[in-house]
């Protein structure tokens, strides 16, 4: 039972359990795109003003020891099923539009068990997670309305996603994705993405029947790149280059205006929650899907300084996750949890807190931390499978309590196996703003709720914890091919390979071996291969279920 909660009516009816409960918390998951560690002020950049989201980390938990997968696919395949995406087939390239791969069906859903428990489920912006046939979309696994997009990404104003022609590579499918559950919203073209989710997450507070609990996830496109996989999609890109006039990168003044907007976007959801009267009563997690595509295809600027890597690698730079969690029903709050959560962990965790018994889940990677992250407890979590891409050919795990990682194999070859990013901290970087972040719509909702209210200390106390950037002075042992053995504890920032460390022999054989046995359990991944039938031509130019249901494609 969770504690915060009021009366439980249990029914006894033969052999069926009923639960009925007035007061589950509602749950929301704001949930960002490609966005990475440094390009959150709370990490020690002030580069980026997200005010918002800072304060929701200040007034609850930064999660600092928290991973996420490498990519968007596999995270929010591990996010909604609680399952390492390699145990679903989905632990490779993302999703292509025109893909036939989907979440497997047999694989319950977070929205689906948390209907079980009576909740009401939306899904406002990206799935990414398969969109065939009508079966493999979001309302009908678990989700009652989903406004958004089916694919990877769209134009932030045109809504229109790309991808090669399968018959004719000279060619493109080109389409419109914007739906409302299955309603292309055409009319809608020309509206900033981020204002038009952001809206509609909205008008679900509003209209939400409090007698019921909330499940939103409000899935952002900011900050991946847009239209054609290149555009920084922003209302005003002059306004924009004048504000972020101190960046050196012009692109990555747009990048920072857009991740701009959809903290504001925080602060407005916190807002509409707390004039709702339903704040009290609610956990909400801001995450980044992955690390930042600072370099090559997608390319969005973004930044995972001080770490090693980007996005597709294993690397922290892909997999370290930006988390914060803030709820008034937190034990502990205002302070940096340490222990080692993963993305799976989220299903199970949001599962407790909405009154569900955990051990009905069954057998899954995730497992329950919300005393963890409530209380600071002790984990249950002593390693991560951060993946096996078997088609790729690289995979790793971390163990001895997130301590120690080890790597085998490297993203395409190594491509992205440097260090990438703007560290946020040049001179001509403006200082950090602490007024708008005690005067954000997020700070002075909290308040409201808690009558604390947060200064420059605890400011300053939490940033110098959670600040990694010293990391990087340690460059010593770079070269890392095939194995590489990190001490995560002394080197997050992964510069020195300990594989040829003699004293390391055993962890080295250990973590092989915790990986050898996660290799039996590999379920391919296979066909990325684009259908004809998926054509949008097909379809009055939009990208909509081009397949028969009721064949399972996996
Ligand atoms: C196809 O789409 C890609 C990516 O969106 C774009 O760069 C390219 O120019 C398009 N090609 C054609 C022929 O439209
Ligand atoms: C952690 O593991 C211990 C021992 O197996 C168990 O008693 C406890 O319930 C677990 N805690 C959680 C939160 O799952
Ligand atoms: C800090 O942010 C506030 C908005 O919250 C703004 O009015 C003020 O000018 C900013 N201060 C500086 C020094 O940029
Ligand atoms: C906050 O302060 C106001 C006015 O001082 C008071 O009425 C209210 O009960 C307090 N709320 C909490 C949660 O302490
Ligand atoms: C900041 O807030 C904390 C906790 O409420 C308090 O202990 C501390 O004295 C405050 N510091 C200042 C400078 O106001
Ligand atoms: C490690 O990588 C090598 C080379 O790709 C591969 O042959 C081997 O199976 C991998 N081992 C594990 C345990 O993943
Ligand atoms: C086809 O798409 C356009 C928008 O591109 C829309 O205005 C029109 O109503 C659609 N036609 C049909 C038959 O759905």
């Amino acid at each position: 039972m969770f504690p915060a909660q009021g009366v439980i009516l249990l029914c006894f009816i033969s052999n069926v359990v009923y639960t009925e409960k007035t007061t589950s918390p509602n749950i929301v998951i704001i949930l960002a795109d490609d966005v990475g560690w440094n390009d959150f002020g709370l990490h020690g950049s002030s580069q980026i003003p997200t005010p918002n989201i800072d304060a929701l980390g200040y007034n609850g938990v930064i999660l600092d020891k928290f991973y996420t997968q490498q990519t968007c696919t596999p995270s929010r395949a591990a996010l909604l099923t609680g399952n390492y995406p390699m145990r679903l087939g989905l632990q490779g390239i993302p999703l292509n539009a025109g893909e036939n791969r989907h979440l497997p069906l047999q694989t319950p859903t977070l929205p689906e068990k948390l209907k079980e428990l009576g909740y009401i489920n939306h899904l406002v912006g990206k799935w990414h997670l398969g969109a065939a046939c009508s079966e493999y979309t979001p309302t009908k696994r678990g989700f009652d309305t989903h406004f958004g997009y089916w694919n990877g990404y769209v134009g932030y104003f045109n809504y229109e996603i790309s991808v090669p022609d399968p018959l004719d590579p000279k060619r493109n499918f080109t389409g419109f994705d914007l739906h409302d559950n299955f309603t292309p919203k055409w009319e809608l073209k020309g509206q900033y993405a981020t204002d038009l989710f952001t809206k509609k997450s909205l008008e679900i507070i509003k209209n939400h029947r409090v007698e019921k609990p909330l499940f939103l996830m409000l899935a952002h496109l900011a900050g991946h790149t847009g239209y054609d996989g290149i555009e920084l999609g922003v209302p005003d890109a002059v306004t924009a280059n004048r504000k972020y006039h101190y960046i050196k990168s012009i692109e990555r003044r747009s990048y920072a205006d857009l991740v701009n907007i959809m903290d504001s976007s925080v602060g407005e959801i916190v807002g509409a929650l707390s004039e709702k009267k339903m704040l009290q009563n609610t956990v909400i997690l801001f995450f980044s899907d992955n690390g930042a595509q600072t370099e090559g295809l997608y390319q969005n600027f973004g930044s995972s300084w001080p770490f090693r890597g980007l996005k597709f690698t294993l690397f922290e730079g892909g997999v370290r996750g930006t988390g914060v969690l803030y709820s008034p029903l937190l034990k502990k709050k205002n302070y940096v949890n340490r222990r080692l959560i993963h993305v799976t962990d989220f299903l199970p965790t949001f599962y407790r807190v909405a009154g569900g018994d955990v051990d009905k889940l069954g057998n899954i990677d995730g497992i329950d931390q919300w005393d963890t992250i409530s209380g600071n407890a002790p984990t249950n979590r002593t390693e991560i499978l951060i993946n096996i891409d078997e088609t790729s050919g690289y995979s790793g795990v971390i163990g001895y309590g997130g301590r120690y990682k080890l790597l085998n194999g490297s993203f395409s070859n190594g491509l992205y196996n440097g260090y990438y990013g703007d560290s946020g901290r040049n001179l001509e970087d403006p200082s950090y703003n602490y007024s708008s972040v005690i005067n954000s719509p997020t700070n002075l909702a909290i308040e409201k709720l808690t009558n604390r209210s947060l200064n420059r200390s605890i400011i300053d106390e939490l940033r110098r914890k959670i600040d990694l950037g010293s990391c990087r002075s340690m460059n010593r042992l770079y070269l890392c091919d095939d194995l590489c053995l990190f001490d995560l504890y002394i080197d997050p920032c992964e510069t020195t390979n300990l594989i040829d460390d003699g004293n390391l022999r055993g962890v080295v054989g250990k973590l092989y071996g915790k990986l050898s046995v996660y290799m039996k359990d590999v379920v391919p991944d296979v066909s990325h291969r684009i259908d004809p039938d998926s054509d949008p031509k097909r379809f009055n130019g939009t990208w909509s279920c081009w397949s028969k249901c009721g064949r399972d494609f996996h």
